[in-house]
């Protein structure tokens, strides 16, 4: 394992990925009873914008840097913050987040189990998966004292096997793999489908790379094929002519997607394309 999501962290491709999470963690506040929320590859929790890596790639210059303010290089002051543009309540959510992680002078961007965290009530409950031995400790560390989260050294996928249905029968699971194997779309169609049938009414979120769009498509049609359960496709493309090798877009596949979420993910992902399309 290779990967390390502390050279992409804040990208777009994570900008729209967490905004979709929170549209979606914010659907499961409006009904009283708890919720579980699962992440299967969960990362680090929170990276550094100013650490070695995130300055290698600046990636997060041309997702969060571009939205909080364009003239900034990071997260740099809060304050900046507000002054981004006001899209939804969804948006104004997620920057708060942002917010609550920088309040010195810090340049942290947060991880998908932060936003869950933000979100979560007293009864709601969250388990994290994470394989890497680093991030994996790193995330141990960050919610150590936090018993609303259980973070386990794990396989994401057979986290799936182990942890579904939840025992509050209302469970929001997102599924983020850093696709380093080269049949990673494979496995996903064999392992989703499965995960579904375990846990039929659950909301499972599924994050994708577009690079190539004919292989996206292939691999969709063949997921959605061995879905029962009603499916939202949403996705921001940043780059429309489609570069050869470059990640030209972001997906998600929501199973199960809650009532109202496709109108309001459009609204955000046409706020998206116009902030963050290369400038
Ligand atoms: C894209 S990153 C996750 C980012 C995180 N979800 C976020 O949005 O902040 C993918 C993570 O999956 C981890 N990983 C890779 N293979 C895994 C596996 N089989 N099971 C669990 N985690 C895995 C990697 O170490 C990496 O931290």
């Amino acid at each position: 394992m290779n990967y390390r999501h502390s050279y992409h962290a804040g990208n777009f491709a994570d900008v729209f990925k967490h905004i979709v999470l929170v549209a979606l963690l914010k659907s499961f506040l409006k009904k009283d009873n708890s919720f579980c929320y699962l992440e299967t590859h969960a990362g680090a929790g929170v990276y550094d914008l100013n650490s070695e890596s995130a300055q290698k790639t600046k990636e997060f210059e041309s997702g969060i840097g571009k939205i909080i303010s364009p003239s900034l290089r990071g997260c740099e002051a809060a304050a900046a913050i507000q002054n981004a543009g006001y899209v939804n309540e969804v948006v104004n959510d997620y920057l708060s987040c942002i917010k609550k992680i920088n309040t010195d002078a810090s340049k942290n961007y947060p991880g998908s189990p932060y936003f869950a965290k933000y979100f979560l009530r007293q009864n709601d409950r969250a388990i994290l998966a994470e394989l890497h031995e680093e991030e994996y400790a790193a995330l141990k560390k960050f919610f150590a004292r936090d018993k609303q989260i259980a973070v386990h050294h794990q396989d994401g996928y057979l986290a799936l096997k182990a942890f579904l249905p939840p025992k509050e029968k209302r469970g929001l699971i997102l599924i983020d793999p850093p696709y380093e194997q080269h049949d990673e779309f494979e496995t996903l169609t064999k392992i989703l489908p499965h995960a579904v049938q375990r846990f039929e009414t659950g909301v499972f979120a599924l994050w994708y790379p577009i690079k190539d769009r004919q292989s996206t498509d292939r691999f969709l049609k063949n997921l959605q094929a061995k879905i029962s359960r009603p499916v939202l496709i949403s996705e921001l493309i940043i780059h429309p002519n489609y570069l050869p090798s470059h990640l030209n877009g972001s997906g998600m596949l929501i199973v199960n997607p809650p009532w109202q979420i496709e109108d309001k993910i459009n609204e955000i992902t046409s706020w998206l394309a116009t902030s963050l399309r290369a400038r």
